[in-house]
């Protein structure tokens, strides 16, 4: 559930209608909603209950600083992937004790600055990985506390390109290799083995492919357990899929029941502190693009609604053919209604919103590009030297601008001209 709802024919979040916030912030503009983020986190705390467990919200989904901040306020530890994502946790007053550090190519000055400032945990998705950091935490007179990142080649049932648990996949260690380099960490003196992780992909919609990847992770366990390897905690990683448009993924809390479910009939399942890295769930609907119609161009087999904001804005549905709603934001003046495309102003076929929709609008009015808060700002770019949108951020009556537009001299900041002043071609 979330707070963006109409109001006599209005689209507000929370309390601000969103005409509001385009009118005074201008376009395009993420909005994002204290509450609905809020109730998303606090969703997956309650799931678990008197279960040890962390969450750890993964930054890459959306890592703008007050959105880091709340999470933080509420509890959340972090799942990084770059010293950058570490850098922003700790600039928004994020614990790094609660920190876990994952990604497939860790380099040695990310290492170093993460057990500098002491992070939880490293999700090591590689033997090579594995062996660099002890040669680090060695150098740095300290022990890295490791996870083994296994992949456990189950089929999560999503887009090719965000799956990610598959044999094929870059991502993990293969699961029966993980025995003999779990074995190499115990000899290593820069690592201490604390935990096991896995992530097997992102916008899953069943239950089961979780429930087979914790089977697989338990067997390990036991093999592990029978070499004297014992674990602390078990990371199942994020995915947990939204409704973007009638889709009906699992809720936290069935998730939550059917792997504590499983765990109970695990010995020592009770004191194996469980850790999640949610991305998704906890910031797409809580998020909107706003964007104005700037023409209507009718066609002969195509009419496009050309809009503001383009796939440098919000690259989802161009990358990966996603579908996200596009609602006006004010219903209230009557319109002709239409199929179209909406479109942005990239000079590319692929720069679109989205695709045959029915709208009933006219220029200048008001589009909401919902499910917009994880992987929208985060991804996008300056492609055609657009600057980058503004972020908002809605609490309750009142909004904060939680990011500024960029300004068209941003665009250029750090580039300069040719030091020499030779005439070129003479
Ligand atoms: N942990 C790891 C190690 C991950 O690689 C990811 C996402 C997550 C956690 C968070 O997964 P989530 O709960 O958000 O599903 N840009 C794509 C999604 C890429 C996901 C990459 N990894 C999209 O827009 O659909």
């Amino acid at each position: 559930m979330d707070h963006f709802d109409y109001r006599d024919g209005v689209l507000y979040a929370e309390q601000v209608p969103l005409t509001r916030i385009a009118d005074e912030v201008g376009t395009p503009c993420y909005v994002y909603s204290r509450a609905t983020l809020t109730r998303h986190f606090r969703a997956y705390a309650e799931a678990l209950g008197g279960h040890p467990h962390l969450i750890c919200y993964a930054v890459k989904a959306n890592s703008n600083l007050a959105v880091l901040d709340l999470l933080a306020r509420l509890g959340a530890g972090f799942d990084i992937v770059s010293v950058g994502e570490l850098e922003r946790v700790l600039a928004a007053g994020g614990d790094p004790a609660k920190v876990v550090f994952s990604g497939v190519a860790k380099q040695e000055a990310e290492m170093a600055r993460a057990l500098d400032v002491g992070i939880k945990c490293f999700n090591v998705e590689s033997r090579p990985e594995l062996e660099r950091l002890s040669r680090v935490a060695e150098r740095l007179g300290t022990v890295a506390p490791v996870s083994l990142r296994v992949n456990p080649d189950v089929d999560a049932g999503t887009h090719p390109y965000i799956s990610t648990g598959l044999k094929e996949n870059k991502f993990g260690i293969p699961v029966d290799e993980a025995l003999a380099v779990y074995e190499l960490a115990a000899t290593l003196p820069g690592v201490k083995v604390v935990g096991l992780d896995c992530h097997i992909g992102s916008q899953l919609t069943e239950l089961a492919p979780f429930l087979d990847a914790l089977d697989r992770l338990l067997l390990l366990l036991e093999r592990l357990r029978e070499r004297g390897i014992e674990v602390e905690h078990l990371d199942l990683g994020g995915g947990l899929g939204v409704p973007y448009r009638d889709e009906r993924p699992p809720q936290p809390f069935d998730y939550a029941a059917s792997l504590l479910e499983r765990l109970a009939r695990w010995e020592g399942g009770e004191r194996l502190t469980l850790l999640f890295e949610p991305g998704r769930s906890i910031a797409a609907n809580a998020g909107v693009l706003l964007t104005r119609v700037e023409y209507l161009k009718p066609g002969e087999s195509k009419n496009f609604a050309i809009v503001d904001a383009g796939m440098n804005d919000l690259i989802r549905p161009s990358l990966y053919q996603a579908w996200q709603a596009i609602l006006p934001a004010d219903t209230r003046p009557v319109r002709e209604s239409a199929i179209y495309d909406v479109v942005g102003p990239v000079c590319e076929t692929g720069d679109f919103l989205g695709k045959d929709r029915p709208l009933a609008i006219a220029e200048g009015d008001l589009l909401a590009v919902r499910s917009a808060g994880a992987y929208g700002f985060v991804m996008a770019s300056n492609y055609n030297s657009r600057p980058r949108p503004a972020e908002v951020m809605v609490d309750a009556g009142r909004y904060q601008i939680v990011r500024q537009r960029e300004t068209l001299s941003d665009l250029w900041a750090g580039e300069s001209r040719l030091l020499d002043d030779d005439a070129e071609g003479e």
